[in-house]
């Protein structure tokens, strides 16, 4: 039976050189369904000089334990194999060829696939993933049989889930035209089935409503866990025994945390392997998903001038930095349990440095990619004391508003310890590495919001424009500069000389500001995650492997502060957090690039 669907709403060619509108560009566009037969065919000749027919049978493909059925491709024109077109996304077509395709025999018997948000009146399900589904409705990108199901104790009508949710949807800011009109639509295929998360029986009525809906056809079915870490193996067990798909596959994303140490993840994993294969689990790490990370590879891979500057070379140091303008607000009973250390730098950061430093994967296959990846985390020191700093926000009083200190929170015990601030320093021990110090920095309660990743090249070796520096030569340094959010942009800091007849040097950046170059509005890293989970892309999840080998680095270092009770340094509210994370940064002769020069 055949399971797989991509929409069209996905674009992977290139854009033409002489236009950059978004309308411009190819979608790739695939819709298999029981024994349909797809001719998928290049629009723009210039990429793929193929025409291949994609098929789905039973009988041809295998299934792999999520009970997706895999495709068998056969080339038709000439010898371009289904992997290689995977691999390099080369499997385009026009949006027009894309309409034509979609007319062959699409029938009654296409899988369905259905949504459930475990957990649905919680924060999380409210902010990101109902608005990030509607926005995949949105943009057409859910495929034509589509159920969305809220699940939670809450006692709810389907008409209080919609207007429940219906006060956090947003239309997209270039097609707002129809947006009432589409939010309605959305709403109609939203239901609510309230049931305890321990409760087999529940899950079970959730599975009986979910059929009706199903209609007999092949179902597919996503559980979204958006609830607290110690009822996820009780929800997954109640779901697979009970609410299983029948006949399709069953997938379900985790979302963090995953654990609190080597331990308690290890146990964590082996009780949803329980229920649930590998393959279908999905640990989301929404950082995974933003554009610009999702950029880093495009940068490295398909540009000359970056991968052969990237090592211990040319790179004196990376830096990875996340801070945010406000404090732990509201969710102090949740944070004080994990700190800034579980809570950002061993998940968000160090899956962007896996990223950043990986050797160039064999594909862009997912497995290929976590390979790469789980292979720097498992080249990796574990951190050790001495390379970390810690600290907690304190109370702030600033034209005349006083911010609350970490401890003011009602949720947050008095004397709590809990980091709220922690710069590292991390070191990978391979040949491309050796040496290099990768700095990470993450705070709550500082003077901004931002995320980004901060690359310092070496000196110029015998530069002959040193005089015009003086002594500080850091300050000549390039610097190439990923600005994840807010306001995308990579940049990079060159030297040039002022216009005139002097010679008086200048530091300017080269811009690739993403807002100026491009109309399209950026999507928020939750929906591409869930359609790729949808379509049972696993690239952008952990894979259990590299969950533990990020854990084996942090483990150590986290009981040893916890043993010791190491005394946060505090900061003001708002500030730049503690002058210590300078220090560190000197130890390894660095100064943090998001200073007053930015
Ligand atoms: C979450 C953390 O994973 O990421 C939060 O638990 C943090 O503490 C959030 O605020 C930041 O995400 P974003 O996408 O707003 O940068």
């Amino acid at each position: 039976m055949a399971t797989l669907s991509s929409t069209h709403c996905r674009s992977y060619s290139p854009l033409p050189s002489s236009s950059y509108a978004p309308s411009s560009s190819s979608y790739l566009c695939f819709k298999l369904g029981h024994r349909q037969r797809v001719s998928v065919s290049s629009g723009s000749k210039r990429f793929l000089q193929a025409k291949v027919s994609i098929q789905s049978h039973t009988n041809s493909g295998g299934r792999t334990h999520d009970g997706a059925v895999t495709t068998t491709v056969a080339p038709i024109e000439n010898d371009i194999p289904f992997k290689k077109l995977k691999d390099g996304l080369l499997s385009v077509s026009s949006s027009d060829e894309c309409k034509d395709a979609m007319t062959f025999d699409i029938n009654e018997n296409e899988p369905t696939v259905s949504i459930t948000v475990v957990g649905a009146s919680g924060d999380l399900a409210k902010k990101k993933i109902f608005p990030a589904l509607f926005a995949l409705y949105y943009e057409d990108c859910l495929p034509q049989q589509f159920t969305i199901y809220g699940y939670a104790r809450s006692k709810m009508t389907d008409a209080d889930l919609r207007n429940m949710v219906s006060k956090t949807l947003t239309c997209r800011i270039d097609k707002r035209e129809n947006c009432t009109e589409k939010m309605e639509q959305f709403l109609k295929k939203c239901f609510y089935h309230s049931g305890q998360y321990d409760s087999p029986e529940n899950f079970a009525e959730l599975d009986q409503k979910l059929k009706e809906h199903e209609g007999g056809r092949v179902s597919n079915r996503l559980f979204y866990l958006s609830i607290p870490p110690n009822i996820f193996i009780d929800s997954v067990r109640c779901a697979s025994l009970s609410a299983s798909s029948g006949n399709g596959w069953t997938r379900v994303i985790v979302e963090k945390p995953f654990g609190r140490d080597s331990e308690s993840s290890a146990a964590l994993t082996k009780a949803l392997k329980q229920y649930l294969e590998e393959d279908q689990i999905f640990r989301i790490d929404h950082y995974l998903g933003k554009e610009l990370v999702e950029n880093l590879s495009v940068l490295r891979f398909s540009n000359l001038i970056f991968e052969p500057l990237w090592s211990r070379q040319y790179i004196r140091n990376v830096q990875l930095i996340f801070s945010e303008d406000f404090g732990t607000e509201g969710r102090g009973g949740y944070f004080d349990n994990y700190g800034i250390i579980r809570d950002i730098m061993q998940n968000h950061l160090l899956q962007i440095l896996a990223l950043f430093a990986m050797e160039t994967p064999v594909s862009l296959d997912a497995e290929d990619i976590r390979n790469e990846k789980v292979k720097v985390l498992r080249s990796m020191r574990p951190l050790q004391l001495e390379n970390m700093v810690v600290g907690q926000y304190k109370s702030h009083t600033k034209g005349g508003v006083t911010y609350p200190a970490y401890t003011d929170d009602k949720t947050v015990p008095d004397d709590s310890l809990t980091p709220t601030f922690a710069a590292a320093a991390l070191f990978i021990d391979n040949a491309r590495w050796d040496g290099v110090p990768f700095l990470m920095k993450a705070g709550k309660a500082l003077h901004n919001k931002r995320a980004e990743i901060r690359v310092q090249f070496r000196h110029v070796p015998g530069n002959l424009y040193n005089q015009n520096f003086g002594t500080d030569l850091d300050r000549a340094t390039n610097e190439l500069v990923i600005r994840v959010q807010p306001d995308e942009a990579i940049y990079l800091k060159i030297n040039n000389k002022v216009p005139g007849l002097g010679m008086r040097l200048d530091r300017s950046n080269l811009n690739l500001h993403y807002a100026a170059r491009y109309s399209k509005e950026i999507p928020d890293a939750y929906e591409r995650l869930l359609l790729d989970a949808v379509e049972g892309e696993r690239r952008l999840f952990i894979r259990s492997d590299e969950l533990d080998a990020a854990w084996a680095l942090f483990t150590p270092l986290l009981k040893e502060l916890e043993e010791k009770k190491i005394i946060p340094e505090y900061y003001p509210y708002g500030s730049r957090g503690p002058v210590g994370a300078h220090y560190l940064a000197a130890k390894y002769n660095v100064r943090w690039g998001d200073g007053v020069d930015q």
